[in-house]
Order: structure tokens, then C-alpha cells, then sequence
């Protein structure tokens, strides 16, 4: 089976190949991409590629699995970020991760690509409910989301561990009467 593809003006979400990885690795360790998500990053460009190489050898994701799609850029070529849609207790609620390199921050590209991992959750994927939890501060990732017709639920407080420390969360939703209304 081929590898899931959704394609936006300018961008292809779809999983990378090793090179790709590699690229992606060396544009993203050391910087403060991970300063504002539960990952820490990884340790070695082996991680992420093993972690790519699961998903390719598990094959196109049923819509009761995580659907973890790369970001790449089509003028360049290069792997640029990551999303994923996560499904929680039913397939039909689900929640949105996403991270871009630093060096593409401020070119709408994690709007554009997580629009198109929106649509095709509601679209494809059966979802009812698509949430975002962003941490407390994240203006940036809060605008992102709130581009795309969710709507600020609440504070969680205390919801994550990060660093040593208990952090509060925002939290964002979509739902799929919101999404036919857009
Ligand atoms: C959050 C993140 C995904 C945004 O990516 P991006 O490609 O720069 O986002 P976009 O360009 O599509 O949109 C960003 C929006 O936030 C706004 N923004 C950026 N920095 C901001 C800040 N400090 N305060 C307020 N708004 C800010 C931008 O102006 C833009 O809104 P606009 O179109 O209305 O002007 C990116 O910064 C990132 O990967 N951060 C690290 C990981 C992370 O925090 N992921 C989200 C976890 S919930």
C-alpha cells in the first residue's frame, strides 16, 4: 500500500524518506523547537529514522491509529516539520500535534498543514471532535489553531510535565458542526 499524501499549495504531507530524516535532524536538534511540547527531541537521527521506518513497515494508519505525516516543502524538497492526528478513547475524537524547524516559523506553513490534516480527519478519518492542548504562553501555536475555526475550550491546569516542571495547558477544539460552518 502507498504512503498516505496530502498535498497543500506548498507543501506534501507524507512520510519521509532517510535522507530526509537526516536533513530534518540536523535542522532541528539543539534549537528551541521542543521548549514548548512534551517531546524533548531526539537523540540521535537513528530514532527518528527508526520511528519513520515502523510507520512505513505498519503501513497506512486505520482511522483507530495515530496518523504521523511529515511536512515537506515542495520548492525544496526538504522535511521541514511534523503533524499527527491522534485518535483518543473513540476514532471519531481526536487530538492535533504539530511542530515545524525554526528556520520556516512565521511563513504560514503550520496553518496550511494543519488545515489539511483538519480537513482530512473530518473528511476521511470519521472525526467529530479534533482538539489541540497548547501550552499555556504558545501564543503562536494558540493563533494557529484559532486560524482554523477552533475555539479556546479552557485552561487544564497542571496537565503536563515538562523540564521538572507541572505546566497549565490551553484547550482548543473543533468540532464537526464548527467545521461544516467554517
Ligand atoms: C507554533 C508553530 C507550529 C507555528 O508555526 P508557523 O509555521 O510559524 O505558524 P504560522 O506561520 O502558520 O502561524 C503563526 C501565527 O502565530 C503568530 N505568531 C507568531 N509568533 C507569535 C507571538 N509570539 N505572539 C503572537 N502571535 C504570534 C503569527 O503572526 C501567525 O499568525 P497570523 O497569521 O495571524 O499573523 C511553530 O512556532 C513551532 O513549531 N513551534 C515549536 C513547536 C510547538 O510549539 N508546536 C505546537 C505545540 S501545541
Amino acid at each position: 500500500m502507498g504512503a498516505p499524501r496530502l498535498e497543500t499549495a506548498r507543501l506534501t504531507l507524507t512520510w519521509p524518506d532517510d535522507a530526509q530524516v537526516r536533513g530534518y535532524h540536523d535542522a532541528i536538534v539543539g534549537t528551541d523547537m521542543f521548549d514548548t511540547i512534551v517531546w524533548d527531541g531526539p537523540a540521535s537521527p537513528e530514532e527518528l529514522i527508526e520511528h519513520w521506518r515502523a510507520r512505513r513497515d505498519a503501513g497506512p494508519p486505520p482511522v483507530e491509529a495515530p496518523l504521523d505525516l511529515a511536512v515537506i516543502e515542495n520548492a525544496s524538497g526538504r522535511y521541514v516539520g511534523g503533524v499527527s492526528l491522534r485518535p483518543e478513547d473513540w476514532p471519531e475524537i481526536a487530538n492535533v500535534g504539530y511542530a515545524f524547524c525554526p528556520a520556516v516559523h512565521g511563513q504560514g506553513y503550520a496553518t496550511e498543514a494543519v488545515g489539511a490534516l483538519v480537513d482530512h480527519g473530518f473528511r476521511k478519518r470519521r472525526a467529530e471532535r479534533i482538539s489541540a492542548c497548547v501550552f499555556v504562553g504558545n501564543t503562536a501555536s494558540r493563533r494557529v489553531v484559532e486560524k482554523l475555526g477552533f475555539r479556546l475550550e479552557g485552561t487544564a491546569r497542571r496537565a503536563v510535565h515538562k523540564r521538572g516542571r507541572w505546566l497549565d495547558e490551553w484547550i482548543l477544539a473543533i468540532t464537526r458542526p464548527d467545521w461544516e460552518a467554517r
